[in-house]
């Protein structure tokens, strides 16, 4: 008779990169990627002056490497309970796993939809003509859609994001809208797909331009990346899922 444990080595055996494990009642087999910190498309520094490299090397490297270090750890626990059949510890696990999950999707997001200034990503109109226009057609203009997402921007009480989203319309495109998350809740509802978000936490921030959220919401436009933007709108984006 083959014992759990022994499956349970066998499954690990050469798997650097997943955890695999199985469920006693069923058999059925489990696997759980192990999530790493994304490698960023640019250096620290790249996005100076209008986001310092202090501020990037620690968002990128200390609080966004905590996420991935907490989810990993939360979902090697969740399974854990899955196997001890322990539902309290399974309802627990979940709002950790919402956090912890939902920063390493918003900070991968948001990493690659900022780009060095001066860089064609960054000029709206070369780079995301078809967004572009739709964004002029619900707002008026892009100045004016920059005034609004500011404002909403600045309306999150505490922590969270402000993401310019596309919503399905049934017609077999997106209707675009500003809207914000709360803490690290990312953009996971049916048919809503983020294009491009912004950090509103102080830490994405704050060592730079202190209170002055106003300023940072004008500067980040010289490095936001439309190009990212305009494959994500048109679902071109080659993004991995997470
Ligand atoms: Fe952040």
């Amino acid at each position: 008779m083959v014992k759990l444990n022994n499956l349970l080595q066998y499954f690990s055996l050469g798997q650097s990169s997943f955890q695999s494990t199985m469920l006693a009642s069923n058999f059925t087999a489990v696997a759980i990627a192990v999530h790493t910190l994304p490698v960023l498309p640019y250096s620290y520094s790249a996005l100076e002056p209008y986001i310092s490299s202090q501020v990037m090397e620690l968002h990128h490297s200390k609080h966004h490497q905590a996420y991935v270090d907490n989810l990993n750890a939360a979902l090697s626990s969740y399974v854990t309970a899955l196997l001890n059949n322990d539902i309290p510890a399974q309802i627990r696990l979940q709002s950790i796993i919402r956090f912890n999950g939902g920063g390493h999707i918003n900070h991968s997001l948001f990493w690659r939809n900022l780009a060095p200034s001066e860089t064609p990503e960054t000029d709206p109109v070369a780079s995301a003509p078809r967004l572009v226009n739709e964004i002029e057609r619900t707002w008026g203009g892009l100045d004016e859609f920059k005034e609004t997402f500011a404002q909403t921007a600045l309306g999150i009480q505490g922590s969270g994001w402000c993401w310019l989203v596309g919503k399905q319309n049934g017609r077999g495109g997106l209707q675009l809208a500003i809207v914000t998350t709360k803490d690290q809740d990312p953009i996971v509802d049916e048919g809503m797909r983020p294009l491009l978000g912004v950090d509103m936490w102080e830490h994405a921030y704050y060592l730079q331009y202190l209170n002055g959220k106003t300023k940072y919401l004008e500067n980040i436009w010289n490095v936001i990346n439309w190009k990212t933007a305009e494959e994500r709108f048109l679902g071109a984006s080659k993004e991995e899922a997470f």
